[in-house]
């Protein structure tokens, strides 16, 4: 099988604290740090860019999961390869005929590409861009309307999940919304392997207790 990843959402932690949340998660048993770049434009809200990206590389190594919830992800990626972004995820929904010039551009950048799908978006819509000569790298199947931490679960996006690991066995498939120990097994069970979780895992008294958890559902 593939790897499981244990990615918690950054959005969730204390802004202000950004390093020492990092270092907190890290400890913890985070493997990735989930970067939630919005735009406002995109996604009614407004997060963070590449100048909080370069200011947090500077306190840790760690693999810094940058999800673009943008509507020019182009833009972004000389700023964010610069800033030390690991891995860039753009959404399809933006990217319907750029996105061999974007894949490209993240990946001689040295980012690992990916996309991300809205709950409305068919899971069509990214064959081409799994299957095409410079593939993107991962799948992101949101399970929430993307914009803000703290949403409920929505489980009919599992079909999803479920078609893309029967017809990719081993790519990386990563689910981000709602995911926490009520929703683990369901996301887990149909084949999703990279886990984004925010409020699940800063609101737990014992967040090093819900990563745990989440991992060894994923690894079972
Ligand atoms: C939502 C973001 C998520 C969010 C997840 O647009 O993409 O990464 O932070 O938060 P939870 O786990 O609280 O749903
Ligand atoms: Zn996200």
């Amino acid at each position: 099988g593939v790897a499981a990843k244990i990615a918690p959402s950054m959005l969730s932690s204390d802004f202000a604290n950004l390093a020492s949340e990092a270092e907190r998660m890290l400890k913890f048993g985070a493997d990735w740090l989930h970067m939630d770049i919005m735009d406002g434009h995109f996604v009614p809200n407004l997060t963070l860019g590449a100048p909080v990206i370069q200011s947090l590389r500077k306190h840790t190594e760690a693999y810094l999961d940058c999800h673009l919830m943008v509507t020019n992800p182009l833009d972004y990626v000389e700023p964010l390869s610069k800033a030390g972004a690991s891995g860039f995820t753009f959404h399809v929904e933006v990217s319907k005929e750029n996105w061999q010039e974007l894949v490209q551009r993240i990946k001689s950048k040295g980012m690992k590409p990916g996309v991300a799908l809205k709950p409305g978006t068919p899971i069509e819509d990214v064959y081409p861009l799994v299957e095409g000569e410079n593939p993107v790298e991962m799948v992101l199947v949101m399970t929430v309307e993307p914009g803000f931490g703290g949403q409920k679960f929505m489980p009919e996006m599992m079909e999803k999940v479920r078609t893309l690991r029967e017809r990719y066995p081993s790519l990386d498939i990563e689910v981000d919304g709602g995911l926490g120990p009520s929703t683990i097994n369901t996301a887990a069970s149909a084949g999703a392997n990279c886990i984004v979780a925010g409020s699940s895992v800063f609101g737990a008294s014992d967040p090093s207790a819900v990563i745990s958890l989440l991992r060894s559902s994923v690894e079972e």
